[in-house]
């Protein structure tokens, strides 16, 4: 059985993944500092797969905890690296913060994972590297743009050190999944997202609100120039996303990489506006959403849908679920965690 470390495992697409990996047969590691994060979720990957995965809560910031960490696992055979801040607002507040949480943790695990036989690395990037991008959909050739925010730098940042070390590791091969924006939740209802405070993105908010915790939604703009006026992403269901990480890792298990840095666009290829998330989320609830529109959010991109041919074609993966499975997995397990 295949040993696999997953950083962050604990987290959103990070318990999601280490659920997909024990149902292909590897054997899960979990680190994560718990900082967003609880040990509860254990107990939902074991209802799901029938096994708990070793946990070890570990602050990757300890660069003397790191070290001890790999020592004792010095038989993986891949890492997938989740652990990291995500709060677009926040990181512009706290920009050191998020530089120390997001990229010395990963020097701190690149440098021990060159030193395992074979090291095989998969990191969560994200579509925010294109910013706006030009032509949609956009394909993984797009210009990477100014980061807009500090989170969004780190990511960034995070591919070019990766990039970096693969120029001086022949032996080390990465992938770089850009992800799109990932919602929904196990259809178990035994995992899912678990926001802290006021959720920052839509589909939380939405949830929320339907259960009775926010007033209203606030859908941010109505004059863009879109088809309904209202934002463009490519929402991907969570599971879909985690099953892209376990084809992502068997591709460098199997050598079937063409360079030791790949990037791949991991989202459906459609785009979604606002309005349509709403009313994708009130057909699969049955609800009618309290919302109303307010002025644009400061830094939002008009429209972001990926170009997946390159994920299809060489990564031979596909997003299979639709955006109704996920409003209604994300309304199902809201209800859930509030007793509804
Ligand atoms: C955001 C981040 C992105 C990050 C991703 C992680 C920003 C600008 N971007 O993506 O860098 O990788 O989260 O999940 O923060 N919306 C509302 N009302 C709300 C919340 C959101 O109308 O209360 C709209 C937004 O304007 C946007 C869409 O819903 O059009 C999606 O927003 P969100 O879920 O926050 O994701 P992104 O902004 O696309």
């Amino acid at each position: 059985m295949k040993k696999i470390l997953v950083t962050g495992g604990l987290g959103f697409i990070g318990s999601h993944t280490v659920v997909e990996l024990q149902e292909e047969g590897f054997e899960v590691v979990i680190i994560d500092d718990l900082s967003n994060s609880s040990t509860d979720v254990l107990d939902g990957i074991e209802a799901i797969t029938g096994k708990k995965p070793v946990f070890e809560e570990l602050d990757l910031k300890e660069k003397a905890d790191v070290e001890r960490f790999f020592k004792k696992h010095h038989n993986l055979s891949g890492v997938i690296h989740f652990a990291a801040s995500k709060a677009v607002g926040e990181s512009v507040e706290k920009p050191l913060l998020y530089y120390e949480n997001n990229i010395n943790t990963l020097v701190y695990v690149l440098k021990e994972i060159l030193g395992l036989d074979a090291s095989n690395f998969i990191f969560s990037s994200s579509c925010t590297v294109y910013g706006q991008a030009e032509k949609m959909p956009i394909t993984e050739n797009a210009p990477v743009q100014p980061a807009e925010s500090p989170y969004g730098n780190t990511k960034q940042i995070g591919e070019e050190i990766i990039k970096d070390t693969c120029k001086i590791a022949p032996k080390f091969n990465a992938i770089a999944l850009r992800y799109f924006n990932p919602i929904g939740a196990h259809p178990s209802s035994k995992i899912g997202e678990l926001p802290i405070g006021v959720p920052q993105n839509l589909v939380p908010f939405i949830t929320q609100t339907a259960a009775g915790l926010r007033e209203s939604l606030s859908v941010f703009g109505n004059d863009y120039s879109t088809p309904d006026g209202t934002c463009i992403r490519d929402y991907i269901h969570v599971v879909d996303l985690a099953k892209a990480h376990v084809i992502a890792l068997r591709r460098l298990l199997d050598k079937k990489n063409t360079s030791n840095f790949e990037t791949f666009n991991v989202g459906t290829g459609l785009g979604s506006s606002v309005l349509e998330v709403i009313k994708s989320f009130d057909k699969v609830s049955g609800q009618s959403l309290n919302y109303k529109f307010a002025p644009r959010r400061e830094g939002d991109v008009v429209s972001a849908y990926a170009n997946t041919d390159k994920a299809n074609n060489v990564l031979g993966w596909k997003a299979r679920l639709t955006l109704d499975d996920a409003m209604l997995s994300a309304w199902n397990w809201e209800k859930k965690i509030r007793n509804l």
